[in-house]
């Protein structure tokens, strides 16, 4: 086991339904305020009073299509369908906490590099560097139509492009303005020293950018960058550049090996040892014992819509689950979409992944239980796969954030698993609390390093 605190993320998306198509008309249900910004603020001071590290904000700019159309079933069940801006929720909830970070997702193949990362910079001054990419390259071809553009690239393709996003992000956060750039002297009436302000000269296969990038550093320059992608190609693209990467593992064997994978491959890449951490999704229903619990799992697992899991699981894979042979395997399945959902079920018949998909979705470890028997099997978990902390991935909001941080976080601190609070200082930016004091900024063998300015002596 690390012998680190875990890492603690709220999965959260700004919509009426994550990962349960369905769960938002259960009565204990929340979500339908989405729209209501008091909700969004509710919810930051719940997570950062109880014990969550980040929230993290999916986001889908897509939507089910199955056999060429939309299916009502897509606006009956909210099938991510509507689907707010995630980024422009964060400076509020910034407001109202003082350690809480916030990871959002943007999209390598739709966001323009400049804008993006104009707007991350931006971020990370408002939350005093408290903010994470969720860097996506979006498998969902409607996508493309909707921005006009031609056909989706290919999968690996929008990886290449997502490195070159990259570079050239890499250029504005890093190398544009030196440390020490900014003199905002009121007294000499200077604010900037021109000479170390660069333009930037980016001239690649997809992007192209010259110029001056607009915004001063800020305290973490680079986001944290995160990343979830299990194909080959989205693994090698996460052992370059993440720092914070969600794997995909069923069970415990299937997890360690992806943990240890993923260390092999950053390794490769040059990146020393502590250099990225693992989570993985987690959900818990609590109850007096095991049975009660597993009782309250089946209530929520009832609400879940079947035609709309349908859908959603076609927009994001490009795969119809009710059009497979029931007895095929899902290793034989080839897509363009997204891989991340099909390479969950490798080695598994269709019949199984599909009843598995439509009751949980996305869901990863689903534990039932007292607190006691659920931190009980997240000690285990932790033990046998060296996962540095947990996407939770609540059914209900705000019910699942409150009995988890009511009854788990105090065991968790208990045994020493999480941190408390008040041993973390204030003021912390994300990059500090992920990786320790003093790491505020991605280290030398990051290779956003390569994009720095070489230090020169000033006259
Ligand atoms: C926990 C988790 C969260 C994700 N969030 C998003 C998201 O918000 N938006 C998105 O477009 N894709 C999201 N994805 C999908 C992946 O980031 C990835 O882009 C997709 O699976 C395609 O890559 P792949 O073919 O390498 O799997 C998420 C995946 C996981 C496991």
């Amino acid at each position: 086991m690390s012998d680190r605190p875990l890492l603690l993320a709220a999965f959260e998306i700004n919509a009426p339904n994550l990962t349960s198509q369905g769960l938002w008309a259960h009565p204990e249900q929340t979500t339908l305020q989405y729209k209501d910004i008091d909700h969004w603020l509710d919810l930051a001071r719940l997570l950062e009073d109880g014990g969550f590290d980040l929230l993290f904000l999916a986001d889908s700019p897509g939507y089910p299509v199955l056999g060429g159309r939309t299916p009502d079933v897509t606006f009956e069940q909210a099938v991510e369908m509507p689907t707010n801006d995630p980024v422009v929720l964060i400076p509020a909830m910034a407001a109202v906490t003082r350690r809480l970070g916030f990871a959002v997702t943007a999209s390598t193949t739709f966001e323009g590099p400049y804008p993006n990362a104009r707007r991350f910079a931006t971020l990370d001054h408002l939350t005093r560097g408290r903010i994470g990419w969720n860097v996506v390259t979006t498998s969902s071809p409607v996508v493309s139509e909707l921005h006009g553009r031609d056909a989706l690239p290919p999968h690996d393709v929008r990886y290449d492009v997502a490195d070159e996003h990259l570079e050239l992000s890499y250029r504005l956060f890093e190398g544009a303005w030196e440390d020490g750039a900014v003199l905002a002297d009121k007294a000499a009436r200077r604010f900037a020293d021109p000479r170390r302000v660069h333009p930037v000269h980016h001239e690649g296969r997809w992007f192209s950018s010259h110029g001056y990038f607009k915004v001063e550093p800020s305290p973490q320059r680079t986001p944290v960058l995160f990343q979830a992608g299990a194909s080959e190609r989205g693994r090698e693209f996460a052992a370059t550049h993440a720092e914070v990467v969600f794997l995909q593992g069923r069970n415990e064997e299937t997890l360690r090996r992806q943990v240890e994978d993923l260390h092999a491959r950053a390794q490769r890449h040059g990146r020393g040892p502590g250099s990225l951490r693992t989570l993985v999704g987690l959900t818990v229903v609590l109850g007096r014992d095991r049975d009660h619990a597993r009782t309250r799992l089946e209530e929520y697992l009832s609400w879940v819509d079947e035609g709309a899991a349908r859908a959603y699981y076609a927009s994001m894979t490009g795969i119809d689950l009710a059009a497979l042979d029931p007895n095929g395997s899902f290793s034989d399945l080839k897509t363009d979409g997204g891989r991340t959902q099909v390479e969950r079920y490798r080695g598994e018949t269709v019949a199984r992944a599909r009843a598995d998909f439509l009751r949980f979705g996305m869901r990863e470890f689903v534990l039932t239980g007292s607190a006691v028997d659920v931190v009980d099997d997240i000690e285990r978990l932790v033990a046998a796969t060296g996962i540095d902390g947990f996407n939770f991935t609540p059914f209900v909001v705000p019910g699942s954030y409150e009995e988890f941080c009511d009854q788990v976080v105090p065991e968790l601190r208990r045994r020493g698993l999480l941190e408390e609070y008040s041993m973390r200082r204030e003021g912390s930016t994300l990059r500090e609390v992920i990786f320790g004091a003093g790491r505020s900024r991605l280290p030398a063998d990051h290779p956003a390093a390569r994009f720095r300015p070489a230090l020169q002596e000033r006259p």
